[in-house]
């Protein structure tokens, strides 16, 4: 496959012309009486049409035929793919899953849509509030087969194989340690070469930005350009009824036949399209004298709900990097947290507990329910020598950090049979070190 060409930018305005067709975006306006190329106009809104201009989004497509020729949507299966928040009773417990299971190609053909199993999530899509977290775990691309997403924005982060991912705004590769955000309505069909898995957060009537930086200043964490989106490219292709469109509207799947391929944008421009993000170009802000900073210096992308300050989502990450701290227990510190926090690993060892929360699993820490170190992790913390050190080497941890309060679903707890029973007993040999009569640390 050649190598994939894009725009670099986050949210930038910008315009994009299959080479194959010189001209093809009109000039000085959006909606000529006859398209260049006789193509049709198309205007994908991506907010309200009166959002302030800082938060305003919307492409114009120009495709060989518009989006609407179609027949009937009509319902079907939805497999593992939920927004019942209410299948099972609330579960405050700490949840650590081990690696989902991918199915084998050798016995069932599973594509990225049939793939999608929802774990967790919170808040109501018909409100335009909430968020879930999916796992998709496939082994065949979408043959004559796209999505759409008609409830929210999809950040996609494979961990096990990749994604050739095309959608109208062209043709995206995103590898395991990539991230990628499809935003809601946004067509796109993904191939896949071999057993296949990966996490979504799907954020419901929000859009990723990039958080403020405050004292950090104008750079930092990950930096606007470093953000890659697809160049047009096109397709003339007829597939007389057998191009299936499907839909995710109000948490249920439909489908709908049409003639064509839907990847037949021959030119775009706007600030509305998908994009993809290399984790390795996150620039790790860190404590350089004593203690822990927030986590939150650590946060890729964020999803604000309507409070100041307050995220539906951020996507946080915790990259390799040096430990310099003096005089501090280095590890992350026990705690409790009003926030939700799911966790995935997409490679390596996470530091906190080094066995146990392996590639391809998950945990979940809910509103208030406490966790930190597992007992090995704080006894060998607390008594090593501190000098600079590299954290995370060859690993990318990642948390999806949410202010709703998350359900567990029924695959989640019972369907997935991933569920670590076992995941309350790495705290069990947490011992008392309490010395009444001495302050003074327990010598060698
Ligand atoms: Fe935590």
């Amino acid at each position: 496959m050649a190598e994939l060409k894009y725009i670099s930018g986050f949210g930038n305005e910008c315009t994009s012309e299959d080479p194959r067709c010189p001209g093809s975006l009109p000039e000085g306006q959006n909606n000529p009486q006859v398209c260049p190329y006789n193509l049709y106009a198309e205007q994908l809104s991506g907010s309200a049409f009166t959002c302030p201009r800082s938060t305003n989004k919307r492409s114009w497509l120009y495709r060989i035929l518009p989006s609407v020729t179609h027949k009937p949507f009509e319902s079907i299966d939805q497999g593992h793919l939920t927004s019942n928040w209410d299948e099972i009773e609330p579960d405050p417990n700490q949840l650590r899953w081990k690696p989902f299971e991918i199915p084998k190609a050798s016995q069932k053909k599973v594509d990225f849509v049939r793939g999608l199993h929802t774990l967790c999530g919170a808040g109501d899509i018909r409100s335009n509030n909430g968020l879930a977290v999916h796992i998709f775990l496939c082994n065949s691309s979408m043959e004559n087969k796209c999505f759409y997403n008609s409830d929210g924005d999809f950040l996609i982060v494979p961990q096990k194989g990749k994604l050739l991912i095309y959608t109208e705004f062209g043709k995206i590769l995103v590898q395991p340690n990539e991230i990628c955000v499809i935003q809601r309505g946004m067509r796109f069909s993904i191939d896949v070469f071999e057993e296949t898995r990966g996490y979504i957060l799907e954020v419901y009537g929000v859009h990723f930005e990039l958080p403020d930086l405050g004292p950090i200043g104008a750079n930092g964490l990950a930096n606007p350009r470093d953000f890659l989106i697809p160049v047009a490219w096109y397709e003339d292709r007829q597939v007389p009824g057998g191009y299936t469109v499907i839909n995710k509207y109000q948490g249920k799947l439909f489908a709908a036949k049409q003639d064509v391929s839907p990847f037949n944008v021959v030119a775009w421009h706007g600030n509305y399209t998908p994009y993809k993000y290399n984790l390795d170009n996150f620039m790790v802000i860190n404590a350089v004298a004593f203690d822990h900073a927030d986590p939150s210096i650590f946060t890729v992308l964020t999803a604000k709900s309507m409070r100041p300050g307050v995220a539906i989502a951020d996507f946080v990450i915790f990259p390799p990097r040096w430990g310099v701290a003096d005089k501090t227990f280095r590890p992350p510190y026990y705690h409790r947290n009003c926030m939700s926090e799911f966790m995935g690993l997409i490679k390596g060892h996470y530091e906190a507990k080094p066995g146990g929360f392996l590639p391809g699993g998950g945990s979940l820490h809910s509103a208030m329910t406490p966790h930190g170190p597992d007992a090995d992790c704080f006894e060998k913390a607390s008594k090593a020598k501190l000098e600079p050190e590299r954290i995370a080497d060859g690993t990318m941890a990642f948390m999806f950090e949410s202010s709703l309060s998350l359900a567990v679903t029924k695959w989640g707890l019972k369907a997935s049979s991933c569920l670590d029973e076992n995941y309350y007993k790495c705290w069990e040999p947490l011992k008392s070190h309490f010395t009444p009569n001495s302050k003074k640390p327990a010598g060698p």
